[in-house]
């Protein structure tokens, strides 16, 4: 077997000791540092791991040619800055979700990997849970048939990120999954965001995305940071089935439901008697057996299939592009008190290397 790779985690706050976990874990990676400017956090977490070299200075990281690849795991605002550095010091980079904090600074990373043929990951979980592959694959195989809409809601007590707001804290996980599993990717036409901050932080904690997609299709993303009832779900009908994961319910996290409204009648009717055409058909609901695996193992592996097989990964730098693209036009609808802004997206097959 080729030699494990060395890899750095910047950041050890939340996120960063979940990333070094699963790096300890894994029989590809050497956790080579642990960086954070706040030096006791990263000791905290190395100690945590069995021990790893630690740093406050992310610097000297970047210098040690032994280093192949850094994990990003600081806020968002720090995304492009450590990434353009590691990218400019010939280390791979994964960087969590979002990409960056605006479009132009993820447009500026997707470029600058491409060109160093660097590889540029960014983690975006959820795409590799058991039951989202699941999703995909059913998807793929025609199992929904066309899709007519997607309803997403993900809500839970909150208000932890000091520099995003609900949207950018939790709609990347829903967009990027949506992104994921359809089989063109998440081709919407515009967004509107309306966004409420009923207890005045200064930032949305409850919002909402409409996408009209492609093809005559709605996307509806609901998130919540005041919400003591926590909910992981997303409905997606389709002309044949409609597919319903549960992230919360392990018994049935994912279910196929046969009932569903005959499209074929609406849409041979004529205005007049398109309400008598409309037929519901009934059904059983399937539960679709899904493995039980954590997903950041997952993550992790493919970062490395990624850099050994040099190839790009399943969630790029172009896909985490995508995704902020629609953050983006969000963040315009809502200062335009939820006018709907247009999206020029980029296909899949368009995607940088990187
Ligand atoms: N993939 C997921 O499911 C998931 C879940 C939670 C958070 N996240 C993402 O992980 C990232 C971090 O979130 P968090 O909740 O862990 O944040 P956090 O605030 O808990 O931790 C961030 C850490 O980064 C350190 N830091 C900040 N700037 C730094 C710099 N320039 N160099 C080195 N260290 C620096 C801070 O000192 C802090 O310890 C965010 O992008 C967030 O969206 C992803």
């Amino acid at each position: 077997m080729s030699r494990r790779l060395n890899i750095a985690v910047i950041g050890a706050g939340y996120w960063g000791p979940q990333l070094a976990r699963n790096l300890r874990a894994s029989r590809e990676w050497n956790l080579a540092a642990i960086c954070d400017v706040d030096i006791d956090r990263a000791r905290r977490v190395a100690d945590a791991v069995g021990g790893a070299p630690v740093t406050a200075e992310i610097e000297s990281v970047l210098a040690d040619p032994l280093i192949d690849a850094i994990a990003i795991a600081t806020p968002a605002a720090a995304h492009h800055a450590i990434a353009m550095a590691a990218l400019d010091a010939g280390k791979h980079v994964m960087v969590e979700k979002p990409l960056a904090d605006t479009q132009k600074r993820g447009t500026e990373m997707v470029r600058r990997a491409s060109e160093r043929g660097l590889v540029l990951m960014v983690d975006h979980t959820q795409c590799y849970t058991p039951a989202v592959m699941k999703m995909r694959e059913l998807i793929a195989g025609g199992e929904l048939g066309d899709i007519l809409f997607v309803d997403s809601v993900r809500i839970n007590f909150g208000l932890t990120q000091p520099d995003v707001d609900v949207f950018w804290d939790l709609a990347p996980h829903e967009l990027s999954i949506m992104d994921f599993i359809l089989p063109d990717g998440l081709q919407a036409t515009s967004v509107a965001a309306h966004g409420s901050d009923p207890m005045n932080t200064g930032k949305s904690c409850i919002g909402h995305l409409t996408m009209p997609l492609d093809g005559g299709a709605m996307a509806h993303v609901h998130v919540n940071w005041l919400s003591p009832t926590r909910t992981r779900r997303m409905v997606i009908g389709g002309t044949r089935h409609t597919l319903v994961w549960d992230d919360l319910d392990p018994q049935q996290r994912l279910s196929v439901y046969d009932p569903g409204v005959d499209v074929s009648s609406i849409s041979r009717a004529t205005a007049q008697d398109r309400r008598a055409a409309t037929s519901f058909r009934i059904g059983g609901i399937r539960a679709q057996a899904v493995e039980e695996r954590e997903a950041l193992g997952t993550v992790v592996s493919e970062f490395a299939a990624a850099i050994r097989e040099k190839r790009t990964p399943r969630t790029s730098g172009a896909a985490g592009l995508r995704v902020l693209s629609i953050l983006d036009a969000a963040a315009g609808s809502l200062a335009a008190y939820g006018v709907p802004q247009p999206l020029r997206h980029a296909r899949r097959s368009a995607g940088v290397a990187a």
